[in-house]
């Protein structure tokens, strides 16, 4: 007799056990050693339990140089598949260090390749979880057109289907440009590095001496660059917040976002927000406190919380319904725009409109930020990406002016200029061109040695402008409410604009000012 059923089963299993086993039990101890979990390890605890199902998990490479013949672990260094997180369908990979540092190799790359163009067409989430040596060594090219592939599929998915990378090892050189072309980035303090040119080259090319962690950690990326949008203290919180995340995005541009059951009532009242603006306009304050309070059980995802600061950007629901809120922060540079606050917000805005995420705007901002290291920089063009993001964003947009409204920043928040659809004021809010002292002196340059004449004519353009009220004569605002309705006014405005369709004119796509 030939082999048995049981006989095949059994090997099955073998050769699956074999497999699941990467590169071996010393490898899997080096990688839980500092502090990692393995690639399937991740993908449990990313899923939902018993969600995952597996593909190309024998894949090998056909590698046949450096003695690679002889080394063809099955799965060749990333675990591929699909789950579901919270009941919905994602698809995942999860490359493998401890099979050939994770290196990809042409084959490697295929099996990324195929879930993706699965998860584009099936309009799933795509979450890649990167910990790799990089390019196969032995491969050459081979690998680097894997890559290609890789990055092509980035930016195909770009727009249909929310991309998440999770960096929780090392990702250097060319590699980092598929994340970098994802929508959002996480990285894992002191495990992970991004960097195109590690400090052995840096120190070659530049002799600049700096560590890994230095270069392209996680503290690096989240507060200078800004290359990352989140930081996590180890690999299980960050997958545990990654599912939170999940939970507020569409599963692709055709969807609407989830709605999830809520126990918050939307019209709760908040009589504490009719203190939050404090009698002196000079005084800051938390904006956070707002968004908290607006949002159904005070649940607020953030993006980018460690970088520009002066403006706050991420996912709140209203009445179950996901909502991406962008607010300047008085507390830090007065809620000024700038480079870095322009740059953040407009690229959550794209991502919003791109998803059918509606905008909440919340605004304080005295305008611009004076200075020649914003000219020099750029703020006209980064500025501009702001202004632009707002401008063509067809989802439903609410925008509530809290304090100041001035000059240039007022049209770019989201005013009625550039289609938002509520544009709310508390009767704190000041629409006008400029702040009042500003103002007086260069309209009574005349006066400016006399500090007397000037209090007056200050005080006499603060009765006349410094309010809601010459905005709302002429329909830029469409009611002033008060700040302990904001939950109810915003919610009901949201809902009154679940059908809101837009047509713009054909382009082929548009040229925005990078
Ligand atoms: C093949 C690799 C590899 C690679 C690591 N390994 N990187 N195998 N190709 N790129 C293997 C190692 O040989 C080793 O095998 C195992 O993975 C673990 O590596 P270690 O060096 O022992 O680990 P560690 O000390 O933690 O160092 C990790 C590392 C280092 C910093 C990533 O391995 C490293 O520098 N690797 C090379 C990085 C690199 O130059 N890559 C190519 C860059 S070019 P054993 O059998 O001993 O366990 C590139 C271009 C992409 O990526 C272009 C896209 C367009």
């Amino acid at each position: 007799m030939g082999f048995g059923m049981k006989d095949i089963l059994e090997q099955l299993e073998d050769r699956r056990a074999a497999a699941r086993l990467g590169g071996g039990q010393k490898r899997i101890d080096a990688q839980h050693g500092r502090g990692k979990l393995t690639a399937r390890e991740r993908v449990d605890l990313l899923l939902d339990e018993d969600s995952f199902e597996e593909f190309d998990m024998f894949v090998t490479h056909r590698c046949t140089d450096f003695g690679m013949e002889a080394q063809k672990p099955a799965g060749d260094g990333v675990v591929t598949g699909w789950g579901t997180i919270n009941g919905r369908l994602v698809y995942v990979f999860s490359q493998d260090f401890t099979v050939l540092g994770g290196s990809v190799s042409e084959t490697h790359a295929k099996k990324i390749c195929k879930i993706m163009d699965m998860a584009v067409q099936n309009g799933a989430p795509v979450i890649g979880i990167n910990d790799s040596g990089g390019a196969r060594i032995q491969e050459g090219v081979d690998s680097l057109a894997g890559y290609g592939d890789v990055f092509k599929r980035n930016i195909t998915a770009s727009g249909v289907v929310p991309q998440i990378s999770m960096i929780m090892g090392p990702c250097a050189g060319g590699a980092v440009y598929s994340p970098a072309m994802t929508d959002f980035i996480f990285m894992v303090k002191d495990s992970s590095y991004m960097f195109v040119t590690g400090p052995d080259v840096v120190k070659t090319v530049t002799n600049e001496h700096v560590s890994a962690e230095e270069l392209g950690g996680a503290t690096t990326h989240t507060r200078k660059s800004s290359v990352a949008d989140g930081a996590f203290e180890n690999d299980v919180e960050a997958l545990a917040e990654v599912r939170r995340l999940v939970d507020f995005l569409p599963a692709n541009n055709r969807e609407k976002p989830p709605v999830r059951p809520f126990f918050d009532d939307p019209d709760r009242i908040e009589p504490s927000l009719d203190t939050l603006v404090p009698a002196n306009p000079n005084t800051p304050y938390d904006m956070k406190e707002l968004i908290l309070k607006l949002a159904d059980e005070g649940d607020f995802y953030e993006i980018q919380a460690e970088f520009a600061k002066n403006i706050i950007t991420g996912f709140i629901r209203l009445e179950g319904r996901t909502v991406g809120v962008v607010a300047n922060q008085p507390l830090v540079l007065a809620g000024c725009l700038d480079i870095d606050s322009s740059r953040k917000a407009a690229r959550f805005v794209r991502f919003c409109d791109a998803f059918e995420i509606p905008i909440l705007t919340l605004i304080d901002v005295p305008g611009f930020l004076p200075g020649t290291s914003q000219e020099y920089g750029g703020v006209i063009k980064h500025g501009a990406k702001l202004l632009y993001a707002f401008g063509e964003a067809t989802v439903p947009m609410v925008t509530v002016i809290t304090r100041k409204a001035y000059g240039g920043a007022y049209v770019v928040m989201s005013s009625k200029h550039l289609r938002a659809d509520f544009n709310y004021a508390w009767p704190s809010a000041e629409v006008a061109v400029m702040g009042a002292k500003g103002a007086t002196e260069i309209i009574h340059r005349a006066d400016l040695g006399d500090p007397e004449k000037l209090a007056k004519h200050t005080a006499d353009y603060e009765e006349r402008f410094a309010n809601p009220f010459v905005a709302s004569e002429r329909g830029f605002v469409d009611e002033v409410i008060q700040p302990r309705s904001t939950r109810k006014r915003v919610a009901r405005a949201f809902a009154s604009l679940r059908n809101k369709s837009v047509q713009l004119p054909w382009k082929k796509h548009d040229n925005i000012p990078l």
